[in-house]
């Protein structure tokens, strides 16, 4: 895959994974992506905790079932913890920036991963031996895809967009042939799967 779009378009949360542990090399392409991240005065505030411990996964699991829906992090094969020292009013979307980019490079190179937000902070620094003063950004974890995930809705360019000022009227997009409606692009992203 190399047009950035088809990858950004047709990344999914992946939440099956194989139970087959990812490569150390792709482990790094991974961590690379991250690395490469833009932030706030390139102050990289984002620092990593790889765990592929089955034993460790299983209780990162249990610190994350506080939604039912994270019942499968205690099943996948690798989970990157992203944590800060820094305190500062950017450190979370300097963190989300680097976990997107690390989402993208791992589904180019066709492993799937979830962004975890819902878990109790307190528990998985008991777990991972974080000091109190530090933060749990967030989770991702990581596999191989077990099968493959039909395209989640985005909201229409219509509702998201405004040119130059703000109004309350809904905007006619500027046509552009290769964005389609939220209902189109996802037909047309399902068709060029197949
Ligand atoms: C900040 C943030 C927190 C999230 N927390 C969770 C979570 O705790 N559990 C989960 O299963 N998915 C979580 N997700 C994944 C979202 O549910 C998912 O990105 C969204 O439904 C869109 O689906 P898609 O990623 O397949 O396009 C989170 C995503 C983000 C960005």
């Amino acid at each position: 895959m190399n047009d950035i779009l088809e990858i950004i378009k047709s990344r999914r949360s992946i939440r099956n994974y194989k139970n087959e542990k990812i490569k150390d090399e792709e482990i790094l392409k991974i961590v690379e992506a991250g690395r490469w991240a833009p932030s706030a005065s390139n102050n990289q505030p984002w620092r990593f905790i790889i765990v592929q411990n089955k034993e460790l996964i299983k209780k990162i699991g249990d610190a994350c079932k506080i939604l039912t829906i994270n019942s499968f992090v205690e099943k996948a094969p690798l989970i990157f913890i992203i944590y800060t020292e820094k305190k500062h009013r950017w450190v979370e979307l300097d963190c989300g920036i680097c976990a997107e980019n690390m989402m993208l490079e791992a589904h180019s190179i066709g492993i799937g991963s979830c962004f975890v937000g819902a878990f109790k902070e307190n528990r998985i620094k008991e777990i991972i031996n974080l000091p109190e003063d530090l933060n749990v950004v967030g989770l991702i974890t990581f596999g191989y895809k077990e099968n493959e995930k039909e395209p989640t809705l985005r909201l229409d360019l219509k509702d998201i967009v405004k040119y130059d000022f703000y109004t309350k009227d809904k905007t006619k997009i500027i046509s552009n042939k290769n964005i389609k409606s939220g209902f189109l692009s996802i037909i047309s992203i399902f068709f060029k799967k197949r």
